[in-house]
């Protein structure tokens, strides 16, 4: 047995979510106030048999115990399974844990702890450190802001880090690969510190550990910031500074704010903005935005005003289609960043985020801002402009919308800007599918515990990377457990399904595989998929339905006020048109099949 299943076998999700929320018994569900928003009425609901919870009130969602504890606690799959293995008595065993290079990783990571402390400690003991105390202590950091973010200081000395870690058994070769250190090629080979006489920014990845680090002068001179190298460990191109500090706020406001810098992660955390991270001096890259996504889909860019040109809006929409989920704009004042703008006053740094306006709305206004849309010249302009910007938009609708915008704006009919949308080929093109893998193996069905649908539907997308073009509305919301879900987010994300793996927890990666080997019928694939999509449609519905006509009959009984009645009856009315969908194109489809 998986360790997933047996930790789910283990584990009692009534036990478990009682340690946060103070569950009553009522009927054959448990019923409290939500753990994740304030309410006054409980709208949150577990419920034995299933193993599962709901939530009806602000966060009209649910899922099964990792779920749960990933919300709860705010952090990924992989953790919340090795916490909740720890609470159940279950051992992970290391083949769980990926093999290749585990060590010389494992390695890295300590070595880089070990220099963090060394460089803190220095900040905040040694007399060499008394400038880089002065310089945090003007630029207002606290001494809680210099412990929570470990900030340190590095000697102006060529060797002092050097020999300080070989000391204590790391080799020079090691040392190296951390880019703690660099060899000076006109002294034959010899190696000599990284980072000295610097301001020193540990770089964490979402679990806590330090990856690399970002180190800044005390003065003017230049380079202003040096960052490590590229390494086993570090992509910067794939970090984000401040994420693990920012993940249970993400996960609770829903929303992520991203920044340029790492002096802007701080002040914005140390003024209780603690939702906010920094892309690592670059713009935002599509690996990082894919890393976010399995906290939020909401997403808010701090631009200045110059960086929030055209291209940064095709960008931007580059990132909304990956997330399924509008990307907003925060523009700062001409000059500022967020540092200057929070330390200045919190309270505009709240309103410019309350008034962040979506990414596209942003540029059209920009766009025609500058144009006399009166005469041609001024339209074609706006035209060339938007229309790719448009072009690049999956979404159907949100491009009709677009397009219709773009239309009123310059007073030209919708269909001539159609046609020449038409003409616009978007940036990506359609990516290349690889060949599944001719192993197939039989796997056994622990029943209980697995959902054949949800896997036998992963199976398929994971079988058949052509199945990735289609379009047929399936959601995460669809797989109840947790390790499903995973997985299909992970497919969603990847551009090639041979890096599945690089998204994943290693805890997840058995359960992969056995999708990935599990014999499958041959033919028409694509109508089977079809057919799947629908079950899971349906299965999620139902018991969307089951559950919530079971809130409806204890507010009946518990004399619930109208308003609350009235919610949860709109909320049924909208599950049971869809219900009404689902039947209907199951019979379209099998009407199909018989002709
Ligand atoms: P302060 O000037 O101290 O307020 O720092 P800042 O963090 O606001 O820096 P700035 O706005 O100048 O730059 C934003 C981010 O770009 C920094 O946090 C760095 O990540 C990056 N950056 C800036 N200068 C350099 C540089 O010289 N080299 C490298 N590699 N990155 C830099
Ligand atoms: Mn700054």
């Amino acid at each position: 047995m998986s360790v997933i299943d047996e930790v789910k076998q283990r584990v009692d999700i009534i036990e478990v979510v009682s340690q946060y929320a103070a569950l009553k018994k009522a009927g054959r569900t448990f019923r409290a106030l939500c753990p994740f928003h304030s309410e006054k009425h409980p709208s949150f609901f577990v419920y034995p048999e299933q193993q599962s919870w709901h939530c009806f009130g602000a966060c009209n969602t649910g899922g099964d115990v990792f779920s749960f504890i990933m919300k709860k606690e705010g952090i990924d799959f992989g953790d919340a399974l090795r916490l909740l293995a720890q609470k159940a008595g279950v051992t992970i065993s290391s083949r769980f844990e990926p093999e290749a290079g585990k060590e010389e990783r494992e390695r890295l990571y300590q070595v880089n702890q070990a220099a963090a402390q060394y460089f803190h400690n220095l900040l905040l003991n040694s007399a060499a450190g008394e400038r880089a105390r002065e310089y945090f202590t003007s630029r207002g950091f606290s001494l809680k802001t210099i412990t929570d973010f470990q900030l340190g200081f590095s000697l102006n000395s060529w060797e002092a880090l050097k020999q300080y870690l070989v000391e204590r058994g790391y080799t020079e070769s090691e040392l190296l690969t951390a880019g703690l250190v660099i060899e000076a090629e006109a002294e034959g080979g010899k190696t000599h510190d990284r980072f000295r006489n610097r301001l020193m920014f540990p770089i964490h990845d979402i679990r806590g550990r330090i990856v690399g680090f970002g180190a800044r002068v005390l003065d003017d001179s230049l380079p202003k910031y040096l960052n490590s190298p590229q390494t086993l460990i570090f992509d910067k191109s794939n970090c984000l500074y401040g994420i693990n500090l920012a993940t249970a706020a993400i996960r609770q406001q829903n929303l992520v704010v991203i920044v340029e810098g790492y002096i802007d992660v701080i002040t914005a955390h140390q003024n209780g903005f603690n939702n906010v991270v920094a892309s690592m001096g670059t713009s935002v890259t599509e690996k990082q935005v894919g890393r976010l996504k399995r906290l939020t889909k909401n997403m808010a860019l701090a631009l200045d005003a110059d960086a929030a040109g055209e291209e940064a809006t095709l960008r931007g929409v580059g990132y909304e289609n990956t997330l399924e989920a509008e990307v907003k704009v925060i523009i700062l004042p001409r000059g500022k960043d967020p540092d200057d703008v929070i330390k200045e006053d919190a309270k505009i740094w709240q309103n410019l985020l309350e008034e962040a306006l979506p990414i596209v709305d942003y540029t059209f206004n920009m766009v025609t801002s500058e144009l006399d849309l009166n005469i041609a010249k001024g339209k074609s302009l706006a035209v060339d402009k938007l229309l790719p910007i448009v072009a690049e938009m999956k979404d159907t609708v949100r491009q009709a919308h677009y397009l219709q915008k773009l239309a009123r704006l310059v007073k030209v009919s919708q269909h001539s800007l159609e046609a020449a949308l038409g003409k616009i080929k978007p940036s990506q093109g359609k990516r290349q599918a690889k060949e599944p893998s001719q192993e197939r193996v039989t796997h056994a069905v622990h029943p209980l515990l697995s959902s054949p649908v949800e896997e036998y539907c992963l199976a398929l997308l994971l079988q058949h990377p052509e199945l990735k073009g289609r379009n047929e509305g399936l959601s995460p919301e669809y797989f109840e457990n947790s390790e499903n879900r995973e997985i299909f987010t992970a497919w969603q994300q990847a551009n090639d399904l041979s890096s599945l793996k690089d998204g994943l927890d290693s805890a997840i990666w058995e359960h992969l595989d056995s999708l990935k080997t599990r014999s499958l019928p041959a033919n028409q694939i694509e109508q089977k998929y079809t057919n799947c999509v629908l079950r899971l449609r349906e299965k999620f519905l139902r018991s969307l339905e089951v559950k919530r006509a079971g809130v409806l009959a204890l507010e009946a009984e518990s004399g619930g006020t109208a308003a609350e009645l009235a919610k949860l009856e709109e909320q049924g009315i909208e599950v049971s048109v869809q219900l009404g969908e689902v039947f209907t194109q199951k019979s379209r489809g099998s009407q199909e099949q018989r002709r």
